[in-house]
């Protein structure tokens, strides 16, 4: 079976000396040239803890490849720290980071005609970028995640990334010294590895794993462990049988798959971001998937892990516990899985799980079906006049399941941040952040600054929090983001003003202003669109091609293909 089917279009064409020169000259032997070239993309980086690490561990893979007779092809792409960039304007590059991870990995593999692919990948948007890269050049492909970070502690308090923005409420409200605050920043993060909680890295991870598309316990393996190196290692072998089978991400990537995905993230809690990334990388897979395909799940799946932010456990502790394949197991044993979709393994799912034991009693992090943390799923798809094409809340039953009140508006994360510092924000108000979408931020930056900072001043549970952009996977409350159309496009977030009433009701899906059509269309017809946010460069570009939140903020969205989300409301439920 020929193993190097593309490669070998340069390769063993006589025709293309100058390939071979420069691959020899690369330091490639003849027999190199006859074997697959696996390329093995890293998006490590030095300046954050996310990526730090992750080149050490490509060059695992790299020897894991040769292993196998395999050439392994190192290179690199970008990554953006969410955790850095949040609070600043470099936020507004976050989601953009996706796109070019995506592009600049499917051009490289393109270009160069790998006939495999690894990505080893640590945040939050490398992990997206490099499944939508595989999905749209579908040769056989796997990710390696850089694993989680440790706990943090200072003082006997349990930290993560997401202690520091909440200690910078507690400073602002006299709650803490600078002493303690300085302690915290010093203590969150002790080395390596990916955002602890069940934020969007690690969310992404488990949905990845879950898809099929890593290796079995690749997600919740912490940063620094030896099994993390040791799966490093393993990878040859694996894509040495995913060439000899010749399974590729399509194969594997099925709208069964995606229910999975869905599955696992609800039942963990998972990042509100899972919408954008998954919808985006079904995208690049040819499969449809809706907001309204959340929504399914979630009318029939629990909330089950006490994980953070909103519960008491980090990724590490999930880990020591069997990691994401027992709570798949435990899913499976439920009849709440699909066990008979492939994986990268070569395997089902359900094989994979054969020997894994589910979580059963003599654990907190895990609760029965008997007894769930929330009776039905934590993202909800609202609809109403104040999002027509809908909006995506987070709720864990803790906030409640309705909130109404007076609307208090912000143009800017900035100017929100401005009003919390000179204490605008009071209990009962309805915070609506807007003209931060994917074209008004641009780049749909995430709200975890003065997210964390209302719940660091103690109005985490007495606001609701409305907005255009997006929320943190770190962030909790009642928070509902995603909102379509943004403001940026005329949407009805664009038409809210101070004191208007507003009323959210996750029971029912719906988000409304109490204003009647008249007031709203008087309203409309008095709105202008600001001027462009960026007018150069890769903000500018994504500002031209993005597509709405609904469709996953994709850049490659034939027009043909436009479907818009329903408006208005969705079937009960
Ligand atoms: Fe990388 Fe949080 S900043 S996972």
């Amino acid at each position: 079976m020929t193993l190097n089917k593309f490669s070998r279009i340069y390769t063993q064409d006589d025709s293309l000396p100058a390939s071979q020169a420069m691959l020899i000259g690369a330091g490639l032997s003849d027999a190199d040239l006859r074997k697959p070239f696996v390329g093995i993309c890293s998006t490590g980086f030095e300046g954050n803890t996310c990526n730090m690490h992750l080149d050490g561990l490509a060059n695992e893979v790299k020897r894991g490849v040769a292993a196998q007779g395999l050439v392994g092809l190192r290179f690199n792409t970008i990554g953006v720290s969410d955790g850095i960039t949040n609070g600043n304007a470099g936020m507004r590059y976050s989601l953009v980071s996706r796109e070019i991870i995506a592009d600049s990995i499917e051009a490289m593999a393109g270009a160069h005609y790998y006939d495999a692919l690894a990505c080893v990948v640590g945040c939050d948007k490398n992990m997206p970028g490099a499944l939508i890269a595989m999905a749209r050049l579908n040769r056989p492909a796997l990710m390696v995640y850089g694993g989680t970070i440790r706990g943090g502690e200072f003082k006997g308090q349990q930290l993560n990334i997401v202690s520091c923005f909440e200690a910078y409420g507690k400073k602002v409200n006299g709650q803490i010294s600078e002493e303690d605050y300085q302690g915290i920043i010093h203590h969150a993060c002790p080395g390596p590895g990916a955002c602890g909680g069940m934020y969007t890295a690690n969310t992404m991870a488990a949905a990845i794993e879950t898809l099929g598309l890593t290796v079995p316990a690749s997600s919740s393996l912490p940063a620094e462990s030896p099994a993390k190196l040791q799966e490093c290692l393993a990878t040859g072998a694996y894509l040495r049988r995913l060439l000899e089978l010749d399974l590729k991400p399509r194969d594997i990537l099925t709208r069964e798959a995606f229910e999975n995905a869905l599955v696992v993230i609800t039942v963990l809690g998972g990042s509100t971001n899972a919408v954008l990334h998954l919808i985006a990388i079904a995208h690049a897979a040819g499969v449809k998937l809706t907001m309204e395909d959340f929504q399914a799940v979630s009318n029939r799946v629990p909330v089950l892990a006490d994980l953070k932010p909103s519960g008491q456990y980090l990724m590490e502790d999930l880990s020591k516990l069997g990691g994401v394949p027992a709570v798949q197991r435990t899913l499976l044993d439920y009849g709440l899985l699909q066990g008979d979709l492939l994986t990268v393994t070569g395997r089902t799912l359900a094989e994979n799980l054969a020997d894994v034991r589910p979580l059963g009693p003599g654990q907190n992090l895990l609760r029965p079906l008997s007894n769930p943390i929330k009776a039905d799923g934590h993202i909800q798809m609202l609809y109403g006049n104040l999002a027509s094409r809908g909006a995506v809340a987070k709720i864990t039953g803790k906030e409640g399941l309705r909130f109404e009140g007076p609307a208090i508006v912000f143009n800017s994360e900035e100017e929100l941040n401005e009003g919390i510092r000179h204490h605008k924000i009071k209990a009962g108000q309805v915070v609506v952040i807007r003209y931060v979408g994917p074209k008004g931020g641009p780049g749909m930056p995430e709200m975890l600054k003065p997210t964390s900072a209302i719940i660091g001043a103690g109005l985490g549970d007495k606001v609701a929090l409305v907005t255009d952009g997006r929320f943190s996977g770190g962030t909790h409350g009642f928070v509902i983001g995603h909102v379509c159309p943004e403001a940026y496009d005329g949407g009805g977030i664009a038409l809210v003003q101070n004191g208007d009433w507003v009323v959210i009701d996750t029971a029912n899906n719906t988000i409304d202003i109490q204003l009647s059509e008249y007031e709203l269309e008087a309203r409309r017809a008095a709105w202008r669109r600001p001027p462009l946010p960026a007018r150069q460069g890769v903000l500018l570009k994504y500002i031209r091609t993005v597509s709405d939140a609904s469709h996953g903020c994709i850049t490659d969205l034939l027009e043909e293909a436009y479907v818009p989300e329903p408006a208005l409301r969705p079937a009960g439920r």
